[in-house]
């Protein structure tokens, strides 16, 4: 039974598929929505057969289903609708219905109901539906276009890290030939050619030897993650203990005074753990100030360990405190303080590849505070 008076759904008609087995109900429902300010096509259906042939020629927006009728019923309609896997909002109209049944319905899927003596309500039940798809239908779009940046962005960052791994090692082998060969001819030549040519080999020497640790550097760099490491149980105590051991004698030197509180155990590979500590520790005695005074501590905060490895030494400007973390950025030229600013981008590395934050706070003062997290307990607990 079809009671749409025109040939068709024109365009701007709200296309309704209407479950119903009463022609006056159903005439009652199409005026209902016409005085709700709708233009309707209207196609009335009573059974399952028809349901479904409707639901492929006239492409309902919206079906509005008769709870109970003879042969079915709406919740009936409501499954037709999940097996084909159409997204179409269902409303219920209905005779009487209680609130049991209302809450049942609407928990199995139906998007809202309206009695038959409060028709009035219809339109704007229809148009919440509608407004309520179109804002899922956004929302997975949304979510859809950020799963794809994601997915990008990890592809394109796993190609450059595969460039910057083959770049690295296959330069090695060339440089080392450079490297042996300036050094083979400032040993044979030396004193041999004029005071010019003994000042050019040494610069070729010095700067083959300083892009070859440039580029070691970098290998190791890209490395952090590539070769599947070892993870277990690392005991933090244990680590810095072992890092100081190594800075014994810049602390001699130094007269660096390194303190840290009871540290906890983490989840990780424990040579990271102390590249980390060592970079850190390291910096803050290579940067020092008078009396260099240096505490690493950590603390529980928000299911994750915040560790701090603090100093009152030089200082960061706060508008470098993003930069430093970034492969090869230093604030200082080497001959003020040596270095080939990796360190700092290592430990960011590391700590984002257990998931964790890294970053540097200035101390009250005078020093610097860097901060990082690591998870607090590992997967399988
Ligand atoms: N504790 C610190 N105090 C002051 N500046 C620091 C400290 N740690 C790092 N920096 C700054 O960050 C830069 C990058 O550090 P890093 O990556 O470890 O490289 P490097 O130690 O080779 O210079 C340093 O050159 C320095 O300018
Ligand atoms: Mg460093």
């Amino acid at each position: 039974m079809t009671t749409a008076k025109d040939p068709g759904p024109q365009p701007g008609q709200l296309r309704v598929l209407h479950v119903e087995d009463n022609e006056l109900d159903a005439e009652l429902v199409s005026e209902a929505l016409r005085r709700g300010g709708f233009s309707v096509s209207v196609v009335v259906v009573q059974e399952e057969a028809e349901f479904v042939e409707q639901l492929l020629s006239h492409h309902p927006e919206v079906v509005i289903a008769d709870y109970n009728l003879p042969q079915w019923t709406g919740m009936e309609a409501l499954d037709v609708l999940r097996r084909k896997g159409l997204d179409i909002p269902l409303i219920l109209v209905s005779g009487a219905l209680g609130d049991i049944t209302a809450v049942e319905c609407i928990k199995r899927g139906v998007t809202d109901y309206v009695l038959k003596d409060g028709l009035a309500r219809l339109p704007e039940a229809i148009r919440r539906a509608l407004q309520e798809k179109r804002v899922l239908r956004l929302r997975r779009e949304a979510e859809e276009d950020l799963a794809r940046k994601v997915e990008e962005l990890a592809r394109s960052n796993a190609e450059l890290e595969q460039f910057a791994y083959v770049a690295s090692h296959d330069l090695q082998e060339p440089l080392r030939m450079v490297a042996a060969y300036t050094q083979l001819l400032g040993e044979r030549y030396r004193g041999k050619l004029d005071e010019n040519a003994d000042k050019f080999i040494g610069y070729a020497s010095e700067g083959a030897l300083r892009m070859q640790t440039l580029i070691q550097d970098l290998l190791a760099f890209s490395r952090i993650g590539r070769n599947g490491a070892a993870l277990g149980h690392v005991d933090c105590d244990a680590v810095v203990e072992e890092v100081l051991l190594s800075l014994g004698p810049a602390m001699e030197e130094t007269g660096a005074v390194v303190t840290h509180t009871a540290l906890p155990v983490v989840w990780a590979d424990r040579s990271q753990m102390v590249q980390i500590f060592q970079n850190l520790i390291g910096n803050a005695i290579k940067f020092r100030g008078e009396d260099p005074a240096i505490s690493v501590q950590a603390e529980k905060a928000d299911k994750q360990w915040l560790f701090s490895v603090s100093d009152n030494g030089i200082g960061i400007a706060p508008e470098c405190a993003e930069n430093i973390f970034v492969v090869f950025q230093r604030l200082h030229a080497r001959t003020e303080y040596p270095g080939n600013g990796i360190g700092l981008a290592i430990c960011k590395k590391i700590v984002q590849r257990y998931g964790g934050k890294i970053w540097v706070e200035p101390r009250t003062g005078h020093g610097s505070i860097f901060k990082f997290t690591m998870p607090c307990d590992s997967p399988a607990e």
